[in-house]
């Protein structure tokens, strides 16, 4: 599913840049090469600033009105229910139709807005969810790297759990990947904490600040100190993101 939509994507949806063949090799070089500050802070500049990259508040239409306000904020479902490898894998799969049929065979089988549904699991063939995010394949991302090491969902797709519709929250462009990779103390959270939306809100700056830096003490991105690591460099690395 996911290789028809990039094959299609980028193209018909005017998101993210269409490069040419030449920046594959490019990329690699400036993955491995030493001396490119020059040449990286104009491709900066000069891609960085290009307004394309800011697709915030991306919303297609679904072929379903399935609500996460309803299911997460008032059922009370946890992410992993449906999204079930996104601690696991680079991808968080989006859920069969057999998920949703566990409820809505009893509950709303009658309903026109899950006609998709019932068609979906009488042919076997999937629901067309439209993707929402979607970053281009030249960019690395991995979910389990950031949900098993304390980043919750809402760092970077927002309050999900009180959307009706889902809508890209953050612009998702490198800028915004490197800010938190710089520095993620207040971004970071006891992992069993990730899928609860809400948590920790009532915490100051200060206090996030301080919980941040011993949970990167923990992932080894601080020393005991309170520096850097490598680790902590490599988060900035070319190479982390575009292999
Ligand atoms: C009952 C199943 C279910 C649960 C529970 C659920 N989701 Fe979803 N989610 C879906 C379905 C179906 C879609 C695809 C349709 C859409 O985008 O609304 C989706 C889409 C998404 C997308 C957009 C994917 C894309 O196309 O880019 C994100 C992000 C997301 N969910 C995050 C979450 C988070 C965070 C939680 C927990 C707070 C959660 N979901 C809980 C079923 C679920
Ligand atoms: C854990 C049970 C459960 C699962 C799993 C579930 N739903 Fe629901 N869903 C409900 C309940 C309960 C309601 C009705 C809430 C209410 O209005 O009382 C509902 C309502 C709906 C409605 C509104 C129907 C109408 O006629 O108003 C849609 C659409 C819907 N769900 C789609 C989905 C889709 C798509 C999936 C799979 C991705 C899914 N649901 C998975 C329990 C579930
Ligand atoms: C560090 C940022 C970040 C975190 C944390 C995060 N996501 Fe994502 N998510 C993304 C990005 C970026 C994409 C687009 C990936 C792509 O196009 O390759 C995405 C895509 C998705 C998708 C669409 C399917 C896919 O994998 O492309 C779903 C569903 C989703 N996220 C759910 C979740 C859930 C649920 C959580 C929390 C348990 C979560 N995400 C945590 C950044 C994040
Ligand atoms: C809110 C903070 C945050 C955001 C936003 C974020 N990251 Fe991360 N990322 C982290 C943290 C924390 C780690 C884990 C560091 C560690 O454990 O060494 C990480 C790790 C990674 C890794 C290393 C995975 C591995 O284990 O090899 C990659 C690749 C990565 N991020 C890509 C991205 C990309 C691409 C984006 C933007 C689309 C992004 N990240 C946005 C915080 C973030
Ligand atoms: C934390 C992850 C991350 C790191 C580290 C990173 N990038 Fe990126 N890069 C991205 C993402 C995400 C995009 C896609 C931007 C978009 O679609 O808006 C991107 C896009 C690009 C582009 C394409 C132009 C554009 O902005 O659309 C170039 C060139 C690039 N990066 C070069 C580099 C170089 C050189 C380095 C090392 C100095 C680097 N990147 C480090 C995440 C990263």
């Amino acid at each position: 599913m996911r290789e028809q939509e990039s094959s299609s994507g980028s193209s018909t949806l005017g998101r993210g840049t269409v490069l040419p063949l030449w920046f594959d090799q490019l990329l690699k070089l400036l993955a491995t090469g030493g001396a490119v500050t020059g040449i990286y802070v104009v491709l900066l500049v000069f891609f960085g600033a290009s307004p394309k990259t800011i697709a915030s508040g991306y919303m297609p239409e679904q072929p379903i009105p399935y609500s996460h306000a309803l299911h997460v904020g008032e059922l009370g479902l946890d992410c992993r229910y449906c999204h079930t490898t996104v601690e696991k894998a680079a991808f968080a799969a989006i859920p069969p139709t057999q998920t949703c049929m566990n409820c809505h065979e009893r509950v709303f089988p009658e309903s026109p807005d899950l006609e998709p549904v019932r068609t979906s699991f009488a042919t076997g063939l999937p629901v067309n969810w439209v993707k929402v995010h979607d970053l281009p394949d030249y960019v690395y991302f991995n979910h389990s790297a950031h949900v098993t090491r304390g980043i919750s969902c809402v760092s970077c797709h927002g309050r999900i759990d009180r959307m009706v519709e889902v809508y890209q929250h953050e612009p998702l462009n490198m800028g915004w990947c490197l800010r938190c990779h710089r520095n993620p103390a207040r971004n970071l959270r006891p992992v069993d904490r990730v899928t609860d939306l809400g948590w920790g809100l009532d915490r100051s700056e200060e206090e996030k600040d301080s919980q941040g830096r011993e949970i990167m003490k923990g992932l080894g991105l601080l020393d005991t100190e309170g520096n850097p690591t490598e680790r902590m460099t490599l988060l900035t690395n070319c190479s982390t993101c575009h292999r």
